[in-house]
């Protein structure tokens, strides 16, 4: 391998997505040193579309980050969505039923690059591009991160390893077998999302029961639509040209009266639907944060807003162990999250469940699922209760 440049910094953070990225900015407010691995490009990580729902508590995360001045001037404030099924459309008043809480629409990728711009206004060590990044020693108190960036070898000692690497990535694999538990649940559909070139046909985010299957209209400026139709889990791309995309969106979003307007497909991808909790979210010096131990199917949109919540409480914990130098509240990281967590993947299954045509056709479960829609929205206690979850409920 060559020599290994040694370097050394207080968190070794692996991935620079929303977790890796707010994690070291809030550490950086708090002057902790971290470094940063992300093995994608700059540009990649800036453009890989994703999520584009706020919680109020992940807004307020990022002002208290002293990221949010664009967010404030071009996140769309929204304090409502609408449900449809059965060929009508209802509001659920998300601030009136809440106490005045509110979502902020803006889409992942803008949050990723207002952190990225700020980490590199600092000067807080961020590598983009880096290979073969393996972690050793975390089950002692001095981990390591070796890797390589820009054709050198380098190997990075730590007091504490973020792992923020997303499904995918080698952190959470890094950890003995056994010492993890998982708790699973497959989907037999998925969402194949577009973003399109035209105004939002409408001014709230449009959650459809059809019989055809699940859409949903969102959006992330007023120029840009952000739309979702179910399709099959191993569904091919090349099955959906935009024809049939719009074709479906019309026949599932449409009212009588109400014109869903089209426009260029900008990007089309297809995601699939998985609910996964790893337990404990820890291991030794590592910490793992975000889609890199659980991962919501996307209705509701928690996804994002789980990963900031994991962060808030790790740098919190990381701040009082370099404080106090006692580890309490590090060890209690696990625990604190994985209440949120676990609160985030029932609504996440239970608004999948309600909303997405069953694979075989069930009627018995159709029958359920408009049941339940019918009571949401004829039922204030029921209506709150989706309501407040949506606007993500406060820490318990
Ligand atoms: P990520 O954003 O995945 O970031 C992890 C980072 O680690 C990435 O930048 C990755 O490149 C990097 N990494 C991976 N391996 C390595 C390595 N070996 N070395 C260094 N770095 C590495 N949520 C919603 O609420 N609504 C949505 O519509 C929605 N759509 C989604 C679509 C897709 C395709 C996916 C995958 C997720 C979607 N989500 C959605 C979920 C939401 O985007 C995630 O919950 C959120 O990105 C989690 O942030 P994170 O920082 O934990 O992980
Ligand atoms: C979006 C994604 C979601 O999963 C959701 O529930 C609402 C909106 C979006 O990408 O805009």
């Amino acid at each position: 391998m060559g020599t290994l440049k040694q370097l050394r910094t207080q968190v070794g953070i692996v991935g620079a997505g929303p977790a890796g990225l707010t994690l070291a900015r809030l550490l950086e407010r708090q002057g902790v040193d971290a470094v940063v691995l992300e093995d994608r490009s700059r540009d990649y990580v800036e453009h890989r579309i994703r999520a584009g729902v706020l919680e109020q508590g992940s807004v307020d995360l990022l002002v208290e980050a002293g990221v949010a001045e664009r967010m404030k001037r071009e996140g769309a404030v929204h304090e409502g969505i609408e449900l449809q099924f059965a060929g009508e459309r209802h509001r659920i008043a998300l601030s009136e039923l809440t106490g005045g809480h509110s979502i902020v629409v803006y889409g992942q990728t803008e949050v990723v690059k207002d952190l990225i711009n700020a980490r590199i206004s600092s000067g807080g060590p961020l590598l983009f591009d880096v290979d073969d990044v393996h972690l050793s020693d975390i089950a002692s108190d001095a981990p390591k991160v070796t890797f390589r960036h820009g054709g050198e070898a380098f190997e990075l000692s730590c007091d504490i390893v973020a792992g923020c690497d997303g499904y995918h990535g080698p952190c959470r694999a890094a950890v003995p077998q056994g010492a993890l538990r998982s708790y699973e649940r497959d989907y037999p559909f998925a969402w194949l999302g577009i973003l399109a070139a035209v105004a939002p046909s409408n001014d709230e985010l449009v959650y459809a029961h059809h019989e055809s299957g699940f859409a949903l209209l969102s959006m992330r400026t007023p120029q840009l639509s952000r739309l979702y139709v179910q399709c099959r889990p191993n569904d091919d791309l090349a099955n959906w040209p935009d024809e049939r995309i719009w074709e479906q969106l019309q026949l599932r979003l449409g009212l009588p009266g109400w014109n869903l307007a089209e426009g260029l497909v900008l990007e089309k991808g297809i995601t699939p639907m998985r609910s996964l909790v790893y337990e404990p979210m820890q291991h030794g010096s590592l910490y793992l944060a975000g889609d890199a131990c659980h991962i919501v199917p996307p209705t509701g949109a928690k996804g994002l807003n789980l990963a900031l919540h994991d962060v808030k409480v790790l740098a919190e914990a990381v701040v009082e162990f370099y404080r106090s130098r006692s580890r309490k509240w590090l060890e209690g990281y696990s625990e604190r999250c994985l209440r949120r967590v676990w609160r985030a993947e029932h609504f996440s299954w239970w608004m999948t469940s309600m909303l997405h045509r069953p694979a075989d056709g069930n009627e018995f479960e159709i029958k359920l699922q408009l049941a339940q829609l019918r009571y949401i929205v004829s039922s204030l206690a029921a209506a709150t209760s989706l309501a407040e979850n949506y606007v993500g409920l406060p820490t318990v």
